[in-house]
């Protein structure tokens, strides 16, 4: 079987709308009001099933990206361990498309009713699986925690159990799944350090890329709260959420100082 597989070769059928991550990326808009879960706003019904969606793909990549981690990978070049806890993480991570498909029906939300960019396989292309460790696990699942816990809290605030719980149960995987990330990265770059943060370097630049242009935030206006207590279980730092909140905040602040449209 082909190793190293290109995101242009995912199998996908013809419901799924592919859009570049250049093209996903280009909206210079303040993004703060567009994707905060506001119970009140009359659109955030809207919001919730963009969001969703964006959600149920991520789950499809994330299987994608851990699986191909599993096998592209001999025990001379990864720990059997660390192959294992991929595997561990394909078996979650298709549950996980089960159940935002139901969720996805519960929301009113056709697939492929939204765009499909693989950003997300994209960084589990890396040819160094640390890389794909630091970008995958922990800066877009680290994402997943911030993003779940945001869309936990909308399902509470909606009265809405079916939410509350499918995000609840997907929240607390990704916890795990973050810890393996952290685990790897820390044991296999153990005496390596030029290797360890260039990997955490690749990890930032993606975390920049989630920011939304400073929509992720501890605020009240932030678009996605920034789950410190899952993101501390899940082997972060305090000062790695700092740098985060720090660089989201200075995105937010360079948005605001030159607005695209004003
Ligand atoms: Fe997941
Ligand atoms: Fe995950």
């Amino acid at each position: 079987m082909r190793r190293l597989l290109p995101p242009s070769a995912l199998a996908r059928d013809g419901r799924l709308h592919r859009i570049t991550t250049t093209e996903r990326f280009s909206d210079e808009r303040d993004q703060r009001d567009t994707r905060r879960m506001d119970p009140n706003a009359p659109d955030v019904p809207d919001r919730a099933r963009a969001l969703m969606h964006g959600i149920f793909v991520g789950e499809i990549q994330a299987l994608e990206g851990a699986g191909r981690t599993a096998f592209d990978y001999d025990t001379d070049e990864v720990p059997l361990q660390l192959k294992l806890d991929m595997a561990r993480q394909c078996w979650d991570e298709a549950r996980h498309c089960e159940i935002s498909v139901k969720l996805s029906g519960h929301m009113g939300i056709e697939i492929g009713e939204y765009f499909e960019s693989t950003t997300l396989f994209e960084a589990s292309c890396h040819e160094d699986p640390i890389f794909r460790l630091a970008g995958v696990n922990r800066a877009l699942e680290g994402l997943a925690i911030d993003v779940f816990n945001t869309m936990r809290e909308f399902g509470a605030a909606m009265d809405d159990p079916v939410l509350y719980f499918c995000e609840d149960w997907m929240l607390a995987d990704e916890v795990t799944h973050v810890k393996m990330g952290s685990r790897w990265l820390r044991e296999v770059t153990e005496g390596d350090p030029e290797r360890r943060a260039a990997a955490l370097e690749f990890q930032r630049v993606v975390d920049g890329l989630f920011n939304f242009r400073g929509a992720r935030g501890e605020g009240v206006d932030a678009a996605i709260l920034l789950a410190r207590r899952f993101r501390e279980m899940a082997g972060f730092t305090d000062d790695e959420i700092d740098a985060i909140a720090a660089d989201s905040e200075a995105q937010r602040r360079g948005v605001e100082a030159d607005p695209v449209f004003s």
